[in-house]
């Protein structure tokens, strides 16, 4: 058992109501999930899912990917945006298959070396993909914990960064990554929205520091200037 209250609170949470049947979800692959991660650092669930059937059922194994003309990937990849993706999605496959026997490692700094990979992304895929314990902190998951923890200042700022890291690294669960990671995400884009939070709803309204001074309105701080 958890002895966190945020983390035991979130995956009860998640249990009755997170999303459990997403597409990279069955079969939850290392390349699946990493393909899923890249396509929904801009682009949401609903938008992404399409794309991510159509690209798997072209490109079913990271060395398919890298085997595949850019142009093949580009076509796959039209209508999301941000084309810088999928060009590092490529360009990372190639390197996969020429430095990790075809497959994408199961390694912090391996994973952060690759194109189109940030400490997130990396924290992301290997929580999901094989359940281990990093955490992650995208857009997302700063609202929350800003707000959570009554975080003053811009997420953006450095200070601010590295204090919400310390609290995200603070509340990992010991199993369950897999869930606690979607966990996250799902909180954030469904009731801990950025504006009007439902915090009635919420499992972690009882700790919440902005729900308890009324301050959800301020928090996250915005970019300042
Ligand atoms: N954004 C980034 N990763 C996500 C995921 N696994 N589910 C929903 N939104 C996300
Ligand atoms: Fe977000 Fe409200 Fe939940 Fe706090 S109580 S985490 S502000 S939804």
């Amino acid at each position: 058992m958890n002895k966190d209250a945020f983390a035991t609170r979130l995956l009860a949470w998640f249990d009755v109501s997170g999303r459990h049947d997403l597409p990279w979800q069955h079969p939850r692959t290392p390349y699946r999930v990493w393909l899923s991660e890249i396509m929904l650092q801009q682009t949401q669930v609903k938008t992404a899912a399409p794309y991510f059937e159509r690209f798997v059922a072209a490109l079913p194994t990271l060395p398919a990917l890298a085997a595949a003309p850019l142009d093949d990937v580009l076509a796959l990849w039209s209508g999301l945006g941000y084309y810088a993706r999928a060009r590092n999605l490529h360009a990372a496959a190639q390197r996969c298959v020429e430095l990790h026997d075809g497959e994408l490692p199961r390694d912090i700094g391996a994973l952060t070396a690759l194109p189109g990979i940030g400490r997130s992304t990396a924290a992301a895929i290997l929580s999901q993909a094989w359940g281990d314990r990093h955490a992650i902190l995208d857009g997302n998951v700063k609202r929350v914990l800003s707000r959570y923890h009554g975080v003053d200042g811009w997420p953006g700022q450095p200070a601010v960064e590295k204090q919400l890291w310390a609290f995200a690294g603070s509340h990992l669960p010991d199993d369950r990554m897999a869930d606690y990671t979607q966990a996250q995400m799902d909180l954030g884009a469904t009731l801990c929205s950025r504006s009007d939070p439902a915090c009635v709803l919420c499992p972690l309204q009882d700790e919440c520091v902005a729900r308890r001074e009324g301050r959800t309105a301020e928090l996250p701080t915005p970019k300042p200037g």
